[in-house]
């Protein structure tokens, strides 16, 4: 039967177009069926063979089919080229309007905050800030403050030399006679910088650190001054009040020497690693300038005298975040330096 064919024909065109995948299946969906040697014009050369009103029957649902066939195939092409515009822009998909991310801002290091704290903090005293060079001449970092080849103290800041017999200051303490070579008294200065001793490294010791020197030169400067300067800085930096004591302390450069500790607040006193479990940490050397240190740099000691202190950064940086270990400083550890 014709008509029976021509209906077939149509369904099982129509269902290849609805699965064709590409404009090529498409294609050949079309030349199959409309083509001039396709399935439908086969049927056409037949159509002569039949009864007039079975040909008229048949001719109509030809034309019937070959219109259906045609606009489905155009319906999926564009459905398909729809289909491929949409996934192209969901990928190319840019929303303008939103903020750029930018660069990923850094921060400074916590040593450096609380040394550019420190350094606003001293200049509204009406110290100076100065800088030294971190390899120093042995001259600087001992002879002239007081320490002379054989003195037992040089084996307590043990450095490194290197090969032009200068070395890696142990201190900030050269800082100290900078200041008073270029400066003649009255004279208020701090250093900060950095430090170098030949130290196994553990959780409270590092063999690189930071100390912030200061220096009073003026006359009549009593031990009272200096615990007014020691106090206005600990409180500056902590915001509250810090639990402290003092301790004679030996340093040849001053007389009388002081060890300022305060109460450990990693462990409130009861004893830690960075403690040494003793409760108490040891933050700021200080004491009169001994008188021999005025000497050699030229100042005369009846005249002038003054008094130094050599705090402590890297245990002052543990102590306000409380950092359990002096390692993690220098390590670099971008998941340490970003909580600051
Ligand atoms: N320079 C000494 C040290 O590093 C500390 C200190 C500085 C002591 C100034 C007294 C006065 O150990």
């Amino acid at each position: 039967m014709v008509e029976e064919r021509i209906v077939k024909i149509q369904s099982r065109a129509l269902e290849l177009i609805h699965g064709a995948n590409s404009p090529e299946d498409l294609e050949r969906v079309r030349l199959d069926t409309l083509g001039r040697k396709g399935k439908l014009a086969e049927i056409s050369k037949e159509m002569g063979k039949l009864a007039p009103e079975e040909r008229a029957r048949a001719g109509k649902l030809l034309n019937a089919a070959k219109q259906a066939i045609e606009e489905a195939i155009e319906g999926r092409k564009a459905q398909s080229g729809e289909a491929a515009l949409r996934a192209r822009l969901d990928a190319e998909w840019i929303d303008l309007t939103l903020p750029a991310p930018g660069p990923r801002a850094g921060s400074l290091h916590p040593i450096t905050q609380i040394q550019m704290e420190l350094e606003d903090l001293f200049t509204s005293l009406g110290f100076m800030v100065l800088d030294g060079p971190e390899a120093e001449t042995e001259y600087h970092n001992f002879d002239a403050l007081n320490i002379p080849a054989e003195h037992p103290a040089r084996d307590t800041q043990d450095t490194f030399w290197l090969t032009d017999g200068n070395l890696l200051r142990t201190h900030t303490s050269p800082g100290q006679v900078r200041g008073m070579e270029r400066f003649r008294p009255p004279l208020r200065m701090v250093a900060p910088g950095r430090v170098f001793r030949n130290e196994s490294v553990d959780a409270s010791h590092e063999h690189t650190f930071y100390q912030l020197e200061g220096m009073m030169i003026d006359r009549d400067v009593s031990v009272a001054h200096l615990l007014y300067f020691m106090k206005t800085l600990l409180r500056e930096i902590f915001h509250r009040d810090v639990t402290v004591r003092l301790r004679p302390g030996f340093f040849p450069f001053v007389e009388p020497g002081f060890e300022l500790d305060i109460q450990c607040f990693i462990c409130g006193g009861t004893g830690c690693a960075v403690c040494k479990h003793s409760g108490w940490v040891e933050l700021l050397p200080c004491g009169l300038v001994n008188p021999n240190v005025l000497r050699i740099s030229g100042i005369d000691p009846d005249t002038w005298n003054g008094f130094a202190f050599g705090l402590g950064l890297t245990r002052l940086v543990m102590m306000r975040y409380g950092i359990d270990d002096i390692r993690l400083l220098q390590s670099g550890d971008l998941r340490f330096l970003q909580q600051f």
